[in-house]
């Protein structure tokens, strides 16, 4: 059975494998090198609010993983978070991207998250479908703005809007 539940540090070497599948032979992410535990960790412990790092189980195997952490570092951008979603090729098409983004965006909605933002490189059917679902809409699309594999990639910004009232924040 598929459980989501938060991140731990243990779960942290799961993760990075999961990811670092497509650093290395994907065009998902446009990083190049592996990622490192600290990397990871700096994620799981940001205390800033609407931050989360979840992760999806089957049989107590970490199968993937979705966060939400800073878009730009702007004080501006504050209550603008970024998500993520990446599963194990043999997790993918059955439901478990959409069980992990369902229970994100909940905690970001109750975090009083205002705006979400994820960027999408592409081709990319199954992250545009999960975004389409979960209510997110495209809002532009750059051009060439990566290289990797002696490719030019484009990326796509999607947007939800999870909070439209006047904040009283700061
Ligand atoms: C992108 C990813 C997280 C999607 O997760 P998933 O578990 O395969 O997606 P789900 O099965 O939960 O599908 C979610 C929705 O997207 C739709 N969808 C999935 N794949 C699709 C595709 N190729 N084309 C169109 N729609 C698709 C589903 O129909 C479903 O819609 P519904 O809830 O209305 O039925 C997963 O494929 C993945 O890890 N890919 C590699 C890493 C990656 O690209 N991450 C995203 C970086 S932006």
């Amino acid at each position: 059975m598929v459980v989501v539940r938060r991140a731990t540090e243990a779960d942290l070497p799961a993760i990075a494998a999961i990811y670092d599948v497509e650093v290395l032979h994907g065009i998902s992410t446009f990083a190049t090198e592996p990622s490192t535990l600290d990397y990871w960790r700096e994620r799981l412990d940001s205390t800033h609010p609407g931050d989360h790092v979840l992760v999806a189980t089957d049989a107590d195997e970490v199968i993937g993983y979705a966060y939400s952490g800073s878009y730009r570092p702007r004080a501006a951008y504050a209550h603008t978070r970024e998500t993520s979603v990446y599963l194990a090729a043999t997790a993918r098409g059955r439901g478990v991207g959409r069980l992990l983004y369902d229970e994100l965006l909940g905690l970001m909605r109750s975090d009083g998250v205002r705006l979400v933002v994820a960027v999408i490189a592409l081709p990319n059917g199954g992250s545009q479908g999960l975004h389409r679902a979960c209510g997110f809409e495209r809002a532009g699309v750059l051009h060439d703005v990566g290289r990797k594999f002696e490719r030019w990639i484009d990326t796509e910004l999607w947007e939800l809007r999870l909070s439209a009232e006047v904040s009283a924040g700061p």
